[in-house]
């Protein structure tokens, strides 16, 4: 298996190499076959032959069981998928297929077709690339043309269906046309080295059109978990145990062109958490190279907080103002630039440092806003250790105590464990609570009409169910409410109708009761009456369950509860008698009546005095109740 990747000398019993891993030179890796084991003197690394093509290949582990299994022609069962899977594994493998295609067909396009040749391999050779970097990058050429991937594709008896979704045709109302047209292509490889998307650069001067168009999202391809030029650098990243992180396609090939293979690109976007992760596999060290000028700065500085967040150490190289990779290692040359490279490295403590010598040294408000701001970077670092090693360090550049650091790196450590807190609070605790208020207030909406009703409705519920308890000495529930209730109408013509039949059986001498209600009641009351005698031994059964409420049995406190609902009712009326005058009197206000709302202001005021009294013998003071 590591024969594969190394070519292992016979020593004994055992094999020695040099180090894939690192740039020994005398050799310190030995397979030692009778135990089936690697072991790197050089790197640490160690393991089976799983562990060493994980190691070597950057593969996750699955990856590579897939990948040795398929290597010595042994069947992995995997659990059954659903027809689902299967249809997106189809998916997946057709968009692979259908990439290779395109690959190999723009690759042939930009070496053998006239257009591709005289435009495309013209371009490339005046940029300096030989045919070893245009076969390492699999670089091609599309015609300048709207039908031609899509003929040549469709004749290989591709779908369009796949042509559209790996986005290699774009279908636009009835139109259907390639997307890239007329420009040098640069495949995007993952880390197996197939090809999931492409970068398309254009060749002319046309100001309204990008200067690269990209491929989509699709299946197979998420562009925040893919670096370019990540499968062709991982052995030197690996090697050399650090990468440089660099903005676009051709400031990878430039320094590949330079000799140095250790590089990546996050493709003019912000670099993002999983390709920090995916640059991990292989190195802890990320040196960020970026232009010199203002918004290459900005970029670097954005860079560097990233890829400290991601628990890397960074580096930082900031090229001459106006010069990016491309044209300075041109100028310099290979050697030179290599060397420039090397001597101009800084740790990001010294190029903020730098930063601030040169912008904000007299000035000591920005001076304490820069030292600020290398502390919040250091509060980045995960790993406590660095952070404490970088701190010393600052302070001993900026001649300042340590102490005074600490505090101010301490300061914002709280305050972000407190943001998280807070976070997880309102995710874990506050969201669901709110959630539940929010339910709780939706069941009982109350404006005060509403809750007249429901009490109107407590009234009727009570009468049906209790109409011949004696309340108080030898009066009936019935008398008892038509006596109190004499000057209050209910809003509720159905609860009315219903009250004035007990009301007038009650003074005929005659028996009204549930059963008489439903014999002659009206489909609405049937309904009404149905509900509130069935209901009440389950209503109660679910407030208790609900809320934890314990019931009394009804009956044996007929007349406090009867009592207690006059009261309640009278306060609910009063209390929509208050909403109402209170609307009244804005309306006189803004008519101007002022002897109206003199009248009406005194109307308010007895109204509350009454209210006052109910709520006080309720035992609620304010219209909460
Ligand atoms: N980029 C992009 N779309 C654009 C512009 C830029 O996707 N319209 C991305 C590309 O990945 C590009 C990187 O941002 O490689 C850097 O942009 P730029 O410096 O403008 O392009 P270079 O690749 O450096 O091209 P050149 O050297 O020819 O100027
Ligand atoms: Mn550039």
């Amino acid at each position: 298996m590591v024969s594969d990747f190394v070519s292992l000398k016979r020593s004994g019993q055992n094999y020695k190499a040099l180090s894939p891993f690192t740039n020994e030179k005398t050799p310190s890796f030995y397979v030692v076959p009778s135990k089936g084991i690697f072991k790197d003197f050089s790197s640490g690394k160690g393991g089976d032959g799983i562990t060493f093509v994980m190691e070597h290949e950057g593969m996750s582990y699955v990856e590579a069981l897939k990948y040795l299994a398929k290597k010595y022609g042994v069947e992995i069962k995997e659990d059954e998928r659903t027809p689902e899977d299967l249809a997106a594994q189809g998916e997946r493998d057709s968009l692979y297929i259908v990439m290779t295609f395109a690959k190999d067909y723009y690759k042939e396009l930009l070496h053998n077709h006239d257009e591709g040749r005289s435009i495309g391999l013209s371009y490339f050779r005046e940029r300096g690339f030989n045919d070893r970097i245009l076969e390492k990058f699999e670089l091609g050429y599309s015609l300048n043309e709207w039908h031609h991937l899509q003929q040549a594709a469709l004749t290989r008896g591709f779908s369009e269906n796949v042509l559209e979704k790996s986005g290699l045709i774009i279908k636009k109302d009835d139109k259907i046309y390639d997307r890239f047209r007329g420009r040098v292509i640069f495949p995007v490889h993952n880390l197996s080295g197939k090809v999931v998307a492409f970068g398309a650069r254009i060749l002319t001067k046309e100001k309204d059109q990008p200067k690269y168009i990209n491929s989509p999202e699709t299946e197979i391809y998420h562009k925040s978990n893919v670096l370019y030029g990540m499968y062709q650098a991982k052995n030197e990243i690996r090697k050399h145990d650090f990468c440089y992180l660099v903005e676009g396609y051709t400031d990878v090939i430039s320094l590949h062109l330079s000799g140095i293979e250790n590089v990546v690109a996050s493709s003019g976007t912000a670099l993002t958490e999983e390709q920090i992760r995916l640059m991990r596999r292989f190195t802890e060290n990320v040196t960020v190279l970026f232009d010199g000028d203002a918004a290459g700065i900005k970029a670097a500085l954005r860079g560097i907080d990233l890829v400290l967040k991601g628990g890397l150490n960074v580096r930082v190289v900031l090229l001459p103002d106006g010069e990016d990779p491309d044209s300075y290692s041109k100028k310099m040359g290979s050697t030179e630039f290599q060397e420039y490279l090397k001597t101009n490295s800084k740790d990001f403590i010294s190029f903020k440092i730098d930063l601030l010598s040169a912008g904000a040294s007299n000035n000591p408000i920005k001076r304490a806003e820069a030292i600020r701001e290398i502390v919040a970077s250091i509060a980045l670092i995960p790993d406590p250790i660095k952070r404490s090693v970088y701190i010393k360090e600052t302070g001993d550049l900026l001649k300042i105590q340590e102490s005074v650091l600490l505090t101010e790196l301490n300061k914002i450590l709280i305050a972000e464990k407190r943001k998280r807190d807070q976070e997880r609070m309102r995710e874990e605790v506050a969201e669901p609570l709110l959630d539940v208020i929010e339910e709780v207030a939706q069941a009982t909406k109350t404006d005060p009409q509403t809750m007249v009703q429901m009490q109107e409705r407590e009234v009727i519920r009570l009468l049906l169910n209790y109409s011949d308890s004696p309340v108080e000495d030898d009066v009936d529930l019935v008398s008892y409410f038509i006596n109190e209730f004499e000057e209050l109408d209910f809003f509720n013509p159905l609860y009315a109708s219903i009250f004035k039949m007990f009301r007038d059986a009650k003074l005929n001498g005659e028996l009204v009761d549930s059963k008489y209600l439903i014999d002659n009641g009206s489909e609405e009351v049937k309904r009404l009456v149905a509900e509130l005698t069935v209901k009440k031994y389950q209503a109660s059964k679910y407030w208790r369950e609900k809320y934890h409420i314990i019931f009394f049995d009804e009956n044996e406190k007929i007349n406090e509860n009867a009592h207690q609902n006059v009261l309640r009712r009278k306060y609910r009326y009063i209390q929509n008698l208050l909403e109402e005058n209170k609307a009244k009197i804005k309306e006189a206000e803004s008519s101007s009546n002022s002897i109206k709302v003199d009248e009406l202001i005194l109307v308010q005021h007895k109204l509350k005095q009454v209210d006052l009294e109910l709520a006080t013998e309720l035992g609620v003071i304010s219209g909460k109740y």
